[in-house]
């Protein structure tokens, strides 16, 4: 049985930011013995993207563990892989706070973090300690926000970690660093991976996007990605959109997750999907909440899956129930593994 409808009221007492770095804390205990060091594996879960072996489809977003600092203890809670990050080259202190909001009323979060983080150097020693694990650890980069060579910053990003990681994601989405989605335009995106190709290691590299993009964006994207050799895209970051929500915290700056960018993020998987027909693997993100949910994304052309703001109101054991739902949906539907499942 799951603690955590026992432990949300105490972590929800505290605000959000607060809360998240005593998780942070209390997964720092979780060492050694004390927790099986691999997810256990169910065969029909088991996929290959990109050349790399996923234990099981459901993977950890971007932003929880910023710094490196619980990866194996996200996989060993039954992630399929966990994505670290965003690391910046530099260490940066982000935003002021109040930066991170629980939107209770609407199974939602703001965030304005700002790329906090202690900088490629510190997590690459963190990451270089680690020993060799089952599941996939990817490290998500993005450039320092006074940075006069943005490009360059992702450059070194995928220089300096991709030895430490089992993929990189190029991380160009974040609204929360004045002008970054800028990345995502024409002539700045194609400029941008041709210097990532170029500094390209043997790791694939994954390009992480907005779900906020107009008629036409999807295509050209696909694109750029296929002709500079982009390994996977996911779709994606969080909405400078807002849909109805019912709490007080509607109108704070910054990116929405959760429940209300679920017909967003859906939204913006189909359209890759039909951009794409099937040329690049996708990994769809966004609202996802449930076995259902995922099933949804993969029916609808994502080949992984990944969550964040789910966790924050269901607990860590999340993983696992998703996990465990989307096994017994492929065996009622007839299927043998998942990626026969992909939409
Ligand atoms: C507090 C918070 C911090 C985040 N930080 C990052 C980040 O540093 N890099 C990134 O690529 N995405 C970041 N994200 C976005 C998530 O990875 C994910 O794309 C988004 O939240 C949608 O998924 P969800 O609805 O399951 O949370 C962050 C999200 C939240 C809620």
């Amino acid at each position: 049985m799951s603690l955590y409808p026992l432990l949300r009221p105490l972590a929800f007492a505290l605000d959000a930011e607060t809360a998240h770095r005593a998780t942070i804390a209390l997964l720092k205990l979780r060492t050694g013995t004390a927790f099986p060091p691999e997810p256990p594996s169910t065969p029909s879960l088991e996929t290959k993207v990109a050349g790399l072996t996923f234990p099981n489809p459901v993977g950890l977003a971007a932003g929880f563990d910023k710094d490196a600092e619980v990866p194996e203890q996200m996989l060993s809670l039954g992630f399929g892989f966990v994505e670290v990050g965003t690391i910046t080259p530099q260490p940066q202190a982000g935003n002021p706070r109040p930066r991170l909001f629980r939107l209770v009323q609407d199974t939602a979060v703001i965030n304005r973090m700002g790329f906090n983080n202690k900088g490629q150097a510190d997590a690459r020693r963190r990451l270089d300690r680690r020993a060799r694990w089952r599941g996939v650890i990817g490290v998500n980069v993005g450039a320092n926000k006074d940075s006069a060579d943005r490009i360059a910053d992702y450059v070194a990003g995928v220089r300096v970690m991709s030895p430490v990681a089992d993929y990189m994601t190029i991380n160009i989405s974040s609204p929360n660093t004045p002008g970054l989605r800028g990345l995502q335009d024409e002539g700045a995106l194609d400029e941008l991976l041709a210097a990532v190709e170029e500094g390209r290691t043997d790791k694939p590299i994954f390009l992480k996007v907005a779900p906020d993009l107009n008629d036409g964006d999807h295509e050209r994207i696909v694109k750029a990605a296929i002709d500079h050799k982009i390994d996977a895209v996911i779709v994606g970051n969080t909405t400078v959109t807002r849909p109805l929500l019912k709490s007080r915290y509607a109108s704070e700056q910054g990116g929405l997750s959760g429940e209300p960018l679920k017909t967003l993020a859906l939204d913006a998987l189909r359209r890759f999907r039909r951009a794409s027909g099937g040329g690049i693997p996708l990994i769809g993100v966004g609202g996802i909440s449930n076995a259902d949910d995922a099933w949804e994304r993969i029916r609808a052309g994502a080949s992984l899956v990944q969550l964040y703001t789910a966790m924050v109101y269901e607990g860590p054991g999340i993983a696992k129930r998703i996990a465990r739902g989307l096994a017994d949906r492929l065996e009622r539907e007839g299927f043998t593994n998942i990626a026969e499942a992909v939409g």
